[in-house]
């Protein structure tokens, strides 16, 4: 192998730059050549690939968002246009790719891989953490952080009204964000999954309101509805009285943002291990970190095993919001 790859594609996520500055340095420091893929599989496409250096890298390393971009391809989904972007791989000599992005960004990968016998390592950079294989994933770490800045604030004025407030965060598939905010701000109950109603909320905002509490944040994930807390909110507010009901939405704060000092390790770590799994001959796997240490998993598992939540959490947030 002399000549990779790296592209960062789906959402982004804070800390796909530390992992692309690793990508590249290691790459150099064994001895290879590096090409960046801007936007995804939409600039494999386009043929929108041009090579990196190590000063190309350099002062990205705090930097929220991606310097390659990001797009979300439909075009990639045909055959034809896997097909298109294996010829610009080719031209430009590419003998194996490092790909940083979520579940869709590895089933691309995976398929083409079937396809083209291309190696390819994927590196685990979504703000969702629903990846399986990886205890933590690029990302999820600031977002939570950015989340707990949002309720700490949230929290004052919530205590000074004496108001509920719903605060709804993102995790598209997945309510890792919902709970781990949920613990960090103190929050006295969480939303993570699809399954919960109305119904379930109003009676535990009652009792809420039995215990006295003068105010409460109740943490909700997005799930496929963005928004959708607005409605929940409403139903609440009508049951319970009319009630004084807040809706906070996060939203798209939770993508940006300078990488915690957790993601820029991770993105690091991450990122010198794919370049080392790739030149000693792994292909179609995905490197994340489970207890602490480097873990290869074959691509196809880290989007298609789940990652169930930790029940142990969701006990505790009951339990510290007494
Ligand atoms: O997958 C990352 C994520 O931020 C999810 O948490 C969220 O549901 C989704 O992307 C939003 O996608 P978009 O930026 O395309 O609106």
């Amino acid at each position: 192998m002399k000549r990779i790859g790296i592209f960062t594609s789906g959402g982004d996520a804070p800390g796909m730059n530390a992992c692309v500055r690793a990508v590249v340095r290691s790459a150099i420091y064994h001895g290879l050549e590096v090409y960046g893929i801007y936007r995804g599989y939409q600039g494999m496409i386009d043929n929108d690939i041009h090579q990196l250096h190590s000063h190309s890298v350099s002062n990205i390393l705090q930097r929220g968002g991606t310097v390659l971009k990001t797009a979300r391809c439909d075009a990639f989904r045909t055959k034809e246009g896997r097909q298109i972007a294996y010829d610009n791989l080719k031209q430009h000599g590419i003998d194996g790719f490092v790909a940083i992005g979520g579940d869709g960004t590895f089933s691309g990968a995976s398929i083409f891989n079937e396809e083209f016998g291309m190696p390819v390592i994927g590196i685990p950079g979504t703000i969702d953490n629903d990846i399986y294989g990886t205890d933590f994933t690029i990302g999820f770490d600031t977002a939570v952080n950015t989340v707990l800045d949002a309720i700490d604030k949230i929290r004052d004025t919530a205590d000074s009204h004496g108001r509920i407030f719903f605060v709804e965060v993102m995790g598209r598939d997945s309510g890792y964000i919902a709970i781990r905010s949920a613990i960090g701000g103190g929050a006295e109950g969480v939303l993570p999954e699809n399954n919960t109603t109305s119904d379930d909320i109003i009676s535990y905002l009652k009792e809420d309101i039995r215990r006295e509490k003068t105010f409460s944040i109740i943490v909700v994930a997005e799930k496929h509805t963005p928004g959708h807390t607005i409605t929940l909110a409403e139903q609440c507010r009508e049951a319970l009285g009319g009630k004084d009901i807040r809706v906070t939405i996060l939203g798209h704060i939770q993508r940006g943002g300078a990488p915690t000092a957790q993601d820029r390790v991770l993105a690091s770590r991450l990122g010198l291990a794919a370049v080392e799994g790739l030149i000693s001959g792994k292909t179609k796997n995905m490197v994340g970190i489970v207890n602490n240490a480097v873990n290869f998993v074959p691509l196809e598992d880290s989007y298609q095993k789940n990652k169930p939540l930790v029940q142990d959490l969701l006990r505790l947030v009951k339990i510290l919001s007494i």
